[in-house]
């Protein structure tokens, strides 16, 4: 088991990582990129199918062609590094779920190198574009890109804080039933 500082320490990491989206230019060292691609490979999937590869970028004009494709992507243009995850394409539901997984342990093992982390998803005509510009096969599911690097502090604090509130957990948590047994299910 864990000592309390430890659990306290790890706690705090795991709650407190947010979406990153200005990047300082440095470049993300390779020991970090080893160590994402090796957490995510690690990730669990349905059937453990592991459903994914990783197309790793770090060519300027590249990342800036991949956030201009239709899609919510742009900061990626001034990230040192971007990485799409290619999904089999063989299972939708089950492969959306491990995706999800998948991009989250991404940004933690980045985090855990102090290395910030964007997703982005790409619209189905942007997703084309992308496997045009990698040349992804067609009958791959494309959709979420990773942008990566060392926040700059700086732009953040400058931008809008639309995703700075979570809901209460009063809000979200039920106790033994979802409501009262004496309710009627609406
Ligand atoms: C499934 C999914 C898709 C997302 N797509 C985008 C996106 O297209 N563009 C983007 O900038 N952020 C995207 N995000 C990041 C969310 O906007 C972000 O997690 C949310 O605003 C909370 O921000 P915070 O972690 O900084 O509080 C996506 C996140 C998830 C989980």
């Amino acid at each position: 088991m864990a000592d309390e500082q430890t659990a306290r320490e790890r706690i705090a990491f795991l709650r407190g990582l947010r979406a990153v989206r200005e990047f300082r230019p440095n470049p993300v060292p390779q020991k970090v990129i080893d160590d994402v691609l090796e957490v995510a490979r690690w990730t669990g999937s349905a059937v453990n199918r592991q459903p994914w590869e990783f197309v790793v970028i770090r060519d300027r004009d590249t990342l800036r062609a991949l956030a201009a494709a239709d899609g919510f992507v742009g900061h990626m243009a001034d990230a040192p590094l971007g990485i799409i995850l290619v999904m089999a394409g063989d299972h939708a539901a089950q492969e959306s779920f491990d995706e999800g997984r998948l991009s989250e342990r991404i940004m933690l093992a980045a985090a855990a190198h102090g290395v910030g982390a964007g997703i982005g998803w790409f619209k189905p005509a942007g997703a084309e574009t992308v496997k045009s510009i990698l040349g992804i096969p067609r009958h791959r599911t494309v959709r979420t890109a990773i942008a990566l690097g060392y926040a700059d502090e700086g732009a953040r604090g400058a931008r809008p804080k639309r995703g700075q509130a979570r809901k209460p957990l009063a809000e979200l948590v039920h106790a033994e039933r979802y409501a009262s047994a004496d309710l009627p299910v609406a």
